[in-house]
């Protein structure tokens, strides 16, 4: 018997969407996101918050046209990466050109996108424009299902705790490998990068269902607050074990003009490099979101 958790389609008076995978993320057909009306973006935002993360097929926008979007949810987010395409700061460019593996690939390793901010995007949103042949899905998994399906004790140790969310060991990485990309570098924090680091609760609640999720990943989330490094590990490592486990995740596979919009409040994700000699071209908006808590 499979697992059952709550992703059910649903159908609203605008759309109908269709579960990708027991645990979360759905398609929505019916609408055109060029052209929405307040009903149907009213829906669009029932959806996101029950599946987590929606798929829209055959959406050729332009840049304006995902950004007008963008901001049906609110104010952009502060992107740390990029500075935007000419003209649309707030369209940031994820392009894989065709070449050898990149040792710090965009979005690679589970993620939450930004958690080191004061206020991480609340909602993330991805538009393919050209996609490989094969590879280049991106996987998520959903933090709400994975908290809820800790043991009331596991929950109880959870409570009152704050992660420390850091990316200067990223930077840092990215420097040493830019200056000389055959030189061996290590992807780990110094104390200095923790006590610089940016706390939030470890379990946070969405401000706008309710829901408490883990806010718990591999690349951002390295410490607790007042626990030793030794201490912190196991919590860590477990709960993103527990996050990530297969039956938690679904999958997309792109193909162009597709979006992918989720909440960070409900996911994490992350994208593969296996896709080999093939260009991938998509783009990427973040709506701000709030302090979590
Ligand atoms: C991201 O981490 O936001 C990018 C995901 C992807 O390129 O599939």
């Amino acid at each position: 018997m499979g697992a059952h958790f709550d992703n059910d389609p649903l159908t609203l008076p605008t759309i109908t969407t269709h579960p990708i995978a027991a645990a979360m993320g759905a398609e929505v057909v019916g609408v055109d996101l060029r052209t929405l009306s307040d009903a149907q973006f009213a829906d669009i935002e029932t959806a996101l918050y029950h599946h987590g993360l929606l798929v829209f097929r055959r959406q050729p926008l332009t840049h304006a046209a995902q950004e007008a979007f963008t901001e049906r949810f609110g104010e952009h987010g502060t992107d740390a990466y990029t500075s935007g395409v000419e003209g649309h700061p707030n369209i940031q460019p994820v392009i894989r050109e065709p070449g050898p593996e990149l040792p710090l690939f965009f979005g690679a390793n589970w993620h939450t996108d930004s958690p080191f901010l004061d206020r991480p995007p609340a909602i993330s949103m991805l538009r393919s424009v050209e996609t490989p042949p094969y590879g280049g899905d991106t996987w998520y998994a959903a933090t709400r299902i994975a908290y809820e399906r800790l043991s009331p004790a596991y929950q109880r140790l959870l409570e009152g705790l704050r992660g420390l969310y850091t990316r200067s060991h990223l930077v840092r990485a990215r420097q040493v490998w830019e200056a000389d990309p055959s030189v061996r570098f290590d992807l780990v924090a110094t104390e200095a990068d923790l006590a610089a680091a940016t706390p939030h609760p470890l379990v946070r609640t969405h401000p706008r269902t309710g829901a408490r999720s883990l806010f718990v990943d591999v690349n951002y989330t390295l410490g607790i607050e007042g626990m030793t490094r030794a201490e912190a590990a196991p919590i860590l490592r477990h709960l993103v074990e527990h996050v990530t486990q297969p039956v938690f995740c679904c999958r997309i596979r792109w193909e162009p003009d597709m979006l992918a919009v989720w909440d960070n409040r409900l996911v994490i994700h992350q994208a593969f490099d296996d896709y080999g000699d093939h260009r991938r071209e998509m783009y990427r908006s973040t709506v701000l979101g709030e302090i979590p808590a």
